[in-house]
């Protein structure tokens, strides 16, 4: 008899998009029924990065709009949907609010369960979403703007089990790192593709400091790259304004950051038996890291999986992802009226 399949909401407000998506999933298999991103990067770039009350009346204004079109674009309507999952953290205080508000009066006023899913999950299963027959043991990498995580994730083939935080950043994240770089250069928010983009013009490499990589554990830090980075434009009194030099500087900042995760990354897959690696989180959408991630993985027999550049980005995809799984590992929905924001929120 075919399996019974449920249809999920899902609400993303932790950052600045306003995210929603409709998924239909049975025991094994999940499907996309419609998804849609708000971003609002265009009104963030006058002020050169995230003001949080200004994000959070940009959610106010798009939740209805961004839900009503995710449901439209699925064909579901919202009475047919069987369980609503929103990100309570973690995040921006003022935007996580608006989106896990906007969840509690929804699933109340339809009687309707809802799950409060962590952000942070939703980046680590969106490989699975992407690739479900996942190998697993995996290892995976998760480097967004706020986070970098090492992760070991446990199970069988598709279906994961528990994890293990194996390792994180004791200082900066990644994708921070990135976006202050960028601030240092002048480039426009948000600061990973524009650093990015400016490497590709890259000739000369300053051979910036690779922090931790010899450490014995697998754990991150990004503060004192971008201080080289900010010593190296001062001492050598470099002309930032030149497009050549902030082009190498973005290069060799690239090539470092690079360097470390992808060694990181593949000394604890070896470490851990693991059978596949994963790359998530925003700063995933970065193309050197995916090709030298890829490159290093193949060489010790192991495929890299990364969700597409959509699906690494902050979306509502993923939530609903983390919350079938978390629902299949025996998560309960909560009681509306108990689920509150966790700004602070681990994995
Ligand atoms: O996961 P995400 O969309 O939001 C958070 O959960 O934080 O990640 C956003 C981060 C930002 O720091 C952004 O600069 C970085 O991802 N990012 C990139 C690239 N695209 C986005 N970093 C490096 N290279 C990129 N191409
Ligand atoms: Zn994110």
């Amino acid at each position: 008899m075919p399996q019974k399949k449920s249809r999920i909401l899902a609400i993303e407000t932790s950052c600045d998009e306003t995210a929603a998506a409709v998924a239909s999933y049975s025991d094994g298999s999940f499907a996309v029924l419609g998804s849609v991103v708000a971003s609002q990067i265009k009104m963030h770039m006058a002020t050169n990065g995230v003001v949080p009350e200004v994000a959070a009346r940009a959610h106010l204004q798009k939740i209805k709009p961004v839900v009503r079109a995710a449901l439209k674009k699925s064909g579901v309507s919202l009475q047919d949907i069987d369980m609503i999952a929103v990100t309570y953290g973690p995040g921006l205080s003022p935007s996580l609010l608006v989106g896990t508000e906007f969840a509690k009066g929804l699933a109340l006023a339809l009687r309707k369960p809802l799950l409060p899913v962590n952000h942070m999950l939703g980046h680590l299963y969106s490989a699975l979403a992407a690739q479900p027959n996942l190998a697993l043991p995996s290892m995976n990498l998760i480097v967004s703007g706020g986070h970098t995580y090492l992760v070991f994730l446990n199970g069988k083939n598709g279906t994961p089990g528990t994890y293990q935080v194996i390792g994180g950043t004791v200082d900066d994240a990644a994708g921070e790192a990135f976006d202050k770089v960028a601030k240092m250069l002048g480039l426009a928010y948000p600061g990973g593709p524009s650093v990015s983009k400016a490497a590709l013009d890259g000739v000369h490499d300053y051979d910036f400091p690779r922090p931790m990589l010899h450490e014995k554990n697998h754990d991150f830090s990004f503060s004192g790259l971008k201080t080289a980075v900010l010593y190296k434009i001062a001492n050598e009194r470099l002309d930032i304004r030149k497009s050549q030099v902030r082009a190498d500087i973005a290069l060799s900042f690239e090539n470092a950051v690079v360097d470390v995760l992808v060694q990181k990354t593949i000394r604890a897959a070896k470490e851990y038996g693991a059978r596949s690696i994963t790359l998530s989180g925003g700063v995933a959408a970065n193309k050197k890291l995916r090709a030298v991630l890829g490159r290093a993985a193949k060489a010790i027999g192991l495929t890299l999986v990364v969700p597409d550049f959509a699906l690494c980005t902050d979306n509502a995809i993923m939530i609903a992802n983390a919350a079938r799984i978390m629902l299949r590992q025996g998560s309960k929905p909560k009681d509306p009226v108990t689920v509150a924001i966790r700004p602070d929120l681990d994995l």
